[in-house]
């Protein structure tokens, strides 16, 4: 076999890690939509001190993909079968400074994520814009997840983007006080932020 020990093989609608079934999760068709990703752990404060120096603004939540994706076929399996990307999840810190020298800051960045197997996943986030005129705010984050994955001589490979509006009243709380310290969190039980991701490029498995 020319995949790693630690890839996942779905066969006959079970998952097989090395011979081992190791999964009631087969991503058996149809794949799509694809399933909800997960947005949790959301804490955004002002001011705090960073590589920016003092009075910026950071903000830090984790993006998930709980579930199995089909990478693509698995033609020498024994009967067929699917190689599948793992789940996967990435910590976000990012920092900005509203001023002359940065006017929006560190605004994109790629978040570490941990990883599965023999799945290789990147994480890029951006805060695409952020409104804070009292009462309304809202920070509108997108998502994008390269997946990649080489096993039987092939170079699996999906992009996928998601996008969240954290709104206050809505899933979002917070605010600042007299001193101007502000801090933004998450309402209690609305997480994890369900995010429904699109797929954009793919080889293999699309469809
Ligand atoms: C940080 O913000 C405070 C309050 O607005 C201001 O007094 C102080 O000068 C700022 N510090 C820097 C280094 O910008
Ligand atoms: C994948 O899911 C399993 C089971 O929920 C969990 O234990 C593991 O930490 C997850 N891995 C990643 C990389 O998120
Ligand atoms: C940046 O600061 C300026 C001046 O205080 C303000 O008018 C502008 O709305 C701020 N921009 C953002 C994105 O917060
Ligand atoms: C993440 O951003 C880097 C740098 O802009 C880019 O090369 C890469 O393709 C991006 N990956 C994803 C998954 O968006």
């Amino acid at each position: 076999m020319k995949f790693g020990n630690r890839t996942l093989v779905l066969l006959s609608g079970l998952l097989c890690q090395a011979g081992t079934v190791v999964s009631k999760d087969p991503p058996l068709p149809p794949w799509y939509p694809l399933k909800p990703w997960e947005f949790s752990g959301f804490r955004a404060q002002y001011p705090r001190y960073g590589p920016y120096g003092p009075n910026e603004t950071s903000m830090e939540f984790a993006i998930s993909n709980p579930s199995l994706i089909p990478a693509g076929p698995a033609p020498h399996a024994s009967g067929g079968g699917y190689v599948v990307f793992e789940n996967s999840t990435a910590t976000c810190l990012i920092h900005w400074k509203n001023d002359t020298m940065t006017p929006h800051g560190n605004t994109k960045t790629t978040c570490p994520g941990t990883e599965s197997g023999a799945t290789h996943a990147e994480w890029n986030i951006t805060i695409q814009q952020i409104i804070d005129i009292p009462p309304t705010n809202y920070i509108d984050i997108s998502f994008s997840l390269a997946y990649r994955l080489h096993a039987y001589g092939s170079d699996f490979y999906k992009l996928m983007t998601g996008n969240v509006r954290l709104q206050t009243g809505d899933n979002m709380e917070g605010g600042c006080d007299d001193a101007g310290r502000c801090s933004y969190g998450l309402i209690d039980g609305t997480a994890p932020l369900l995010v429904q991701p699109t797929l954009q490029e793919c080889k293999y498995a699309c469809g």
